[in-house]
């Protein structure tokens, strides 16, 4: 009887082994070359980075040689429909670049690609584009093959839909995109990528109240507050820390700097106001207004303390609705060091806690390329994986 039973249990323990065994293979056919690596059992990295085709991550773009404004929505970047399979995302920036062909129309891009697009699309500084590039490639890119993509499938090509926590790009929740967008709904309600009718409608809303059918910086001020307020009400996993206390308010500010119409930089009424048709064009059609001019000077979150002081809130998190909780942990808008520390020691080691070989070395360039575009004042740089 004994015998009977430890070779049952030996049969079952061979077959747990080789269905274990079965599942990483699969899960190696199925990685996608642009899929984050971040947060997986060593075991499937193991398996997965020699099946990559690894690259050498070259230096990022410097600024273009010509800064001024021009027309964008040319002959050369004609708006398309999505075809199946195209990924978007959170980012109406990005979302409308690809849709235009100055990023891949498939929405998968090396970070190379999309500092040259932002700089060329809405003339986006070279500092600020550079720093957010690599903060979301580190998060949700492949950092072996140097592939990002730009937010989770809109269409599904077919009855098995990948699972948005693994593929979704910088639509992947707590990394990159964060609670209380604008134009987004949180993670735990559901969807956190899509353009959500009922927020842009508050957009509009708030335009009217506090801008006089404009969105402008003070119309961001109130709208960024509403939105925390919304959250803080209402999501019991509501988070401000760190990133997203800088990115939330910074975000607000994009809409007036890159996508008002370079043209108008040069009225003092018409500056910085951005009209609501244009402000759909880009959050919901992914699509530049007809006949675009980009920002006239090399811009980026121009206006964030008028933002934030507007209802200067610290970074925190729900522990509950309606139980905001300070937490400094991970820096803020007013702490770039202790963010810049954070970021590195504890979310990216967070997410790749022992790399060894191409993925160590790959994840040292990133971060090298990171330190230098963001030198964070008086701010020693950080080595969690060595030096290379
Ligand atoms: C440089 C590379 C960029 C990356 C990696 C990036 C990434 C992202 C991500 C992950 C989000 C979602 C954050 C959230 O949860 O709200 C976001 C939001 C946003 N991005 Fe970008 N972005 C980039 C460039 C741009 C550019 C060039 C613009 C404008 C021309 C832009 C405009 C916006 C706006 C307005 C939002 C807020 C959307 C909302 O709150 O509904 N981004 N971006």
């Amino acid at each position: 009887m004994t015998g009977v039973l430890t070779a049952t249990f030996k049969l079952l323990a061979t077959t747990l082994v080789l269905l274990n065994g079965l599942s990483i293979v699969t899960n190696v056919h199925a990685f996608k070359s642009y899929q984050s690596l971040g947060g997986l059992d060593p075991r499937q990295v193991e398996r997965i980075v020699p099946t990559l085709d690894a690259r050498v991550p070259p230096r990022p773009p410097g600024p273009p040689r010509f800064t001024g404004t021009k027309l964008v929505d040319d002959c050369e970047h004609p708006w398309r429909p999505l075809r199946n399979g195209d990924i978007r995302g959170p980012c109406p920036g990005l979302n409308t670049l690809a849709s235009h062909g100055y990023l891949p129309r498939d929405g998968v891009a090396t970070p190379s690609q999309i500092i040259e697009a932002v700089q060329e699309g809405y003339n986006m500084n070279n500092q600020i584009a550079t720093v957010t590039t690599f903060i979301a490639h580190l998060m949700d890119g492949n950092v072996v093959t140097d592939l990002l993509s730009i937010g989770e499938k809109t269409r599904r090509t077919g009855p098995d839909p990948p699972s948005p926590a693994i593929v979704g790009g910088i639509s992947n929740h707590g990394t990159f995109e964060g609670d209380a967008s604008m134009t987004r709904g949180d993670a735990f309600f559901g969807d956190n990528h899509s353009f959500n009718q009922t927020l842009f409608d508050q957009l509009v809303d708030f335009s009217n109240r506090f801008g006089g059918g404009f969105y402008n910086l003070t119309v961001a001020g109130e709208l960024r507050h509403q939105r925390i307020q919304q959250s803080i009400a209402t999501n019991p996993t509501f988070s401000l820390v760190g990133l997203r206390h800088i990115t939330a308010f910074g975000e607000t500010t994009f809409p007036v700097n890159l996508f008002t119409d370079g043209r108008q930089a040069s009225n003092p009424t018409t500056r910085g106001q951005l009209t609501l048709s244009a402000a759909r064009s880009f959050f919901k059609d992914m699509r530049f207004p007809t006949g675009f001019f980009r920002a006239a000077v090399p811009s980026g979150n121009e206006g964030i303390e008028v933002v934030f002081a507007a209802h200067p809130i610290e970074p925190g998190r729900n522990h509950g609705v309606n139980n905001y909780v300070v937490d400094t942990s991970l820096g803020s808008l007013s702490d770039p060091c202790g963010f810049y520390t954070g970021f590195v020691n504890t979310t990216i080691k967070g997410l790749y806690p022992n790399p060894t070989g191409v993925l160590r070395r790959n994840l040292n360039i990133n971060l090298q390329f990171l330190y230098d575009a963001l030198s964070p004042p008086d701010c020693p740089q950080v080595f969690p994986y060595g030096r290379n």
